[in-house]
Parts: C-alpha cells; structure tokens; sequence
C-alpha cells in the first residue's frame, strides 16, 4: 500500500471513529465510572443527562481531562479506573457527558 494511499484512508476512517461509541469505552464506564455516575452518587454529574453537563463542559475538555486524572472534589484520581489511558478518558468523557439513546 502507497503512503498516499494509506494516509487517504486515515483522513476517511477518522470522522467515523469519533462518531461511533467504542465497545470498550462502554466496558470501561461499566467497570468504573457507572458507580457514581449513574444515580449522581455524591453529587456526581449524571450520567447521558445533557443538562447537568452543560455547566461542566464549558470548562473546556482539558479541565476535565485533567480532573478526572487528578482527581476533583468527591472523584477519586483517575475515577477509579486505574487501567484507563488518557485517550479512554477523553472517550469516556464523550460519552457520558452526551445523551445515548435507551437501550
Ligand atoms: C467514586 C465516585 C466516582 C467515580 C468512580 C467517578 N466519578 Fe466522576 N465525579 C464524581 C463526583 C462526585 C463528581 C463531581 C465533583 C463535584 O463537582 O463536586 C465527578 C465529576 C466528574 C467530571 C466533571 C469534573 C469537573 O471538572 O467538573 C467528569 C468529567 C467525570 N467525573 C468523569 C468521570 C469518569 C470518566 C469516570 C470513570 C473513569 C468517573 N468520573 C468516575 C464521582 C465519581
């Protein structure tokens, strides 16, 4: 495969991986942030609910990014996921700060 070629195909693929919820950060939210997060534990924006995110998203993904990491408030460090990498977090961060459509 040519370098062009395959640099083609990353520009096309690129769009649809951010689209689309990776079954693995589904899995990681399962294993870690749903404790809280599901019911608002501890004052814990809600997961899915848009409205409660909207305050938290206007401080900017890299705040966030950094807090979870961090730790912030009643959040433990890393959210309780200590195999999460950083690009998970972000993934993570999409995904429950957005509404998903009922199961
Ligand atoms: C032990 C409970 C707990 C777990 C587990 C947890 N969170 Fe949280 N999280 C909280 C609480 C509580 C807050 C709200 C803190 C506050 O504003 O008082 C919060 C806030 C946040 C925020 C907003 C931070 C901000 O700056 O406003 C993000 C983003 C977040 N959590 C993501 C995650 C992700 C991603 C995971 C899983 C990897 C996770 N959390 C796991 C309790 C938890």
């Amino acid at each position: 495969m040519s370098i062009r070629f395959f640099l083609l195909s990353l520009l096309i693929s690129a769009p649809y991986s951010s689209w689309a919820i990776d079954p693995f950060t589904i899995e990681l939210y399962q294993s870690s942030c749903v404790i809280c997060h599901e019911n608002g534990a501890g004052g814990a924006p809600k997961s899915f609910d848009d409205n409660v995110w909207q305050d938290r998203l206007a401080k900017g993904s890299d705040v966030l990014l950094q807090n979870v990491i961090s730790g912030y408030k009643g959040m433990p460090p890393l959210g309780m996921c200590s195999d999460c990498t950083q690009e998970d977090f972000v993934d993570l961060i999409a995904y429950i700060s957005t509404e998903q459509a009922e199961e």
